[in-house]
């Protein structure tokens, strides 16, 4: 994780780096530091806490110059102290910023400790400050020493970096790690995501893997790959706006980003669906002949994205009739798994980043899939570019750590998924469902607007320790997701049931004190339901269901029912998981979390 920022520009960069780093914040935030260069002198503040500290010690003591580069973290290896926060200097020499893990770096610290090199922080990233002062006082300029370091270093890194002796320079190096060029005018910038730099620029290049890139006064950029040719790349204009960057009327993003999920759903459908069948050619022009010669699909995924895909496992066995395989991907990278013939690789991720996600994609060329698939939020993102066909999500950039609207939108891609593969493998459009799906903004309006009573059920979770979450059938897994909220970002222990597990021990757990979240909707499966429900309530369990509209589960002592509309079983997990966001969010407010940025956690996990 980790988030880097860098500019050469022609004015003061103090502010579009603290901007950036505001910006990258979700991506770690335990500490933040900048360097600025001013003529040959690298100053640097590093702070513990969120960029705000960084922020503060600017502001008392500024750091003018007009090239520079800053580090959020979170923190790998070693604590969140002062002086493992990045920049990391080399002899006041050079200046390091880096995102990523060095998995080498032990042998290369021992290496130069015995070259009598002291080291002031316990990062891996220290070692490349020294080793780039090593090739500096060789006589390398900043270029050919980051040339030659890299070669060293074994893991994964996107860098920053800067020389006291060359001003108006900054290399970056991109292996493993994600990192885009801003392309300004008579400027250039550096950053891990595009929307660290939207206030300076809408203009990108997305770096492949193994490239460096040099940033020069007046906008000069140039880029050579890993076997050290220039290389022309494409540049790109942002696509996304920068709505995102604010919390307009919210109080957090989070809640932001779960009232968006009306008008977000309707961008995932725009365009991909007429009359009452999906358009697979909205999938790219490679996605019929692909999905006609799928039979079977793996599905890989990590957080929510994974639970995403479970649900997907119910719908493409149910509606398509073909098998489907779902794992999260840092299992799945180290498993040996054997791959049928005429299999699909779908990888599933809302930043298109995550580490593991993206080794499980580079593993799965290697086994003989027909093909790779990417539902993804972020265009231009490592995963899009490596998979051979994609699906966008459309969700806009999403702040909060913890994902909302990103799952939605994966569930309705999924659903397109879903629809295409039948449509092509049986001919069978599944009017029904592509009928309801438009029907869907209308439906998640009408559950958001149960807010007011969610927020008044989530008092009865401020001083629980434990959650439980039931669901069955394609809602088991939305209980998956229903508890990961909790646990996020209320740091309440919650685990999730398909309910008709419960008699295999969870039951144990329940008592007076033990709150019980199920969703009910008005499928197959309610009447067993409702009997599991009956065994919680005979424990003293205290209940809390989302129910169907038409189903019989009154409230009584003991059971709070709050009823949602009735929505076609196809698509009732969409729905269903729209309150149970809620109810998190409110908990976690009530609990005063940090609801957008939850200890520990960050939002795209770039390290293994
Ligand atoms: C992190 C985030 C989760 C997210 C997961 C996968 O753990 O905190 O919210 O679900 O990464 O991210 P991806 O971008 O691949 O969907």
């Amino acid at each position: 994780m980790c988030g880097i920022v860098a500019a050469v520009a022609q004015r003061n960069v103090q502010e579009i780096l603290l901007e950036g780093l505001k910006r990258l914040e979700y991506r770690g935030y335990d500490s933040a530091g900048m360097t600025v260069q001013d003529g040959s002198v690298l100053s640097r503040h590093r702070a513990v806490g969120k960029v705000g500290a960084l922020a503060a010690k600017l502001a008392a003591a500024p750091l003018p110059g007009t090239t520079g580069i800053a580090h959020t973290r979170w923190a790998t290896h070693g604590k969140p102290t002062e002086a493992n926060a990045h920049p990391h200097h080399g002899a006041e020499r050079v200046a390091v910023v880096h995102n990523g893990i060095i998995e080498n770096y032990e042998p290369i610290k021992q290496r130069l400790e015995s070259d009598g090199v002291t080291f002031n922080s316990q990062t891996d990233t220290e070692v490349i400050a020294h080793l780039l002062d090593e090739r500096l006082s060789k006589g390398e300029d900043l270029f050919e020493a980051t040339r030659t370091i890299v070669t060293q270093l074994g893991g994964a890194y996107a860098l920053g970096v800067m020389s006291a002796s060359e001003p108006g320079v900054v290399v970056g190096a991109r292996q493993g790690s994600p990192l885009v060029v801003g392309v300004g005018i008579d400027e250039a910038f550096l950053a891990s995501d595009p929307m660290a730099l939207l206030p300076v620029t809408d203009r990108f290049i997305y770096l492949e893997e193994g490239d460096l890139v040099v940033l020069r006064e007046k906008g000069a950029i140039s880029v050579v790959d890993r076997a050290g040719q220039p290389v022309e790349r494409t540049v790109h204009t942002f696509e996304h706006g920068d709505g995102a960057a604010s919390k307009g009327e919210y109080r957090h993003y989070m809640l932001k980003e779960i009232f968006e999920q009306p008008e977000v759903i309707e961008a995932v459908l725009e365009g991909r669906l007429s009359a009452g069948s999906v358009l697979v050619e909205s999938f790219g022009p490679d996605a019929q002949a692909l999905f006609q010669r799928a039979r079977q699909i793996h599905v890989i995924a990590c957080g929510t994205s994974f639970h995403a895909g479970l649900v997907a496992r119910y719908w493409l066995e149910r509606y398509a009739g073909v098998p489907v395989q779902v794992e999260v991907a840092s299992e799945y990278r180290y498993r040996h798994p054997v791959v049928p013939e005429g299999t699909l690789f779908v990888a599933l991720s809302q930043s298109g980043e995550t580490a593991d996600t993206l080794a499980a994609l580079r593993f799965a060329k290697t086994l003989g899939y027909i093909g790779s698939l990417a539902i993804c939020n972020v265009p231009g993102s490592s995963l899009v570019r490596e998979s051979d066909v994609a699906l966008m999500t459309r969700a806009g950039p999403e702040i909060g750590v913890a994902s909302t609207k990103a799952f939605t939108t994966q569930l309705v891609a999924l659903m397109l998924l879903t629809l295409a593969v039948a449509k092509v493998q049986r001919g069978d459009d599944h009017r029904d469902i592509v009928e309801v799906l438009g029907t869907l903004p209308g439906l998640c309006r009408q559950v958001l607007a149960l807010n007011g009573q969610i927020e008044a059920l989530s008092q009865a979770f401020a001083e629980k320790q434990h959650a439980l979450f039931l669901g069955r059938g394609a809602h088991y897994p939305v209980a998956l997701e229903g508890a990961l909220k909790l646990k996020e970002i209320s740091y309440i222990h919650a685990e999730a049931y398909p309910a008709g597990e419960l008699k295999h021990g969870p039951l144990a757990l329940v008592d007076s004190e033990m709150p019980v979240i199920s969703v009910a909707p008005n499928d197959d499966l309610l009447e067993k339901l409702k009997s599991n429900l009956q065994e919680v309530r005979a424990r003293g369990g205290q209940l809390f269901v989302f129910a169907d509209e038409n189903v019989d589960i009154t409230g009584q002592e003991g059971i709070q029912v709050l009823t949602l509309p009735y929505v076609h079983e196809a698509l009732a997990p969409l729905l269903y998981t729209l309150p149970l966001q809620l109810l998190s969010y409110h908990v976690a407010v009530l609990k005063g979390t940090d609801v957008d940025q939850p200890r520990n956690l960050a939002k795209s996990v770039t390290v293994e």
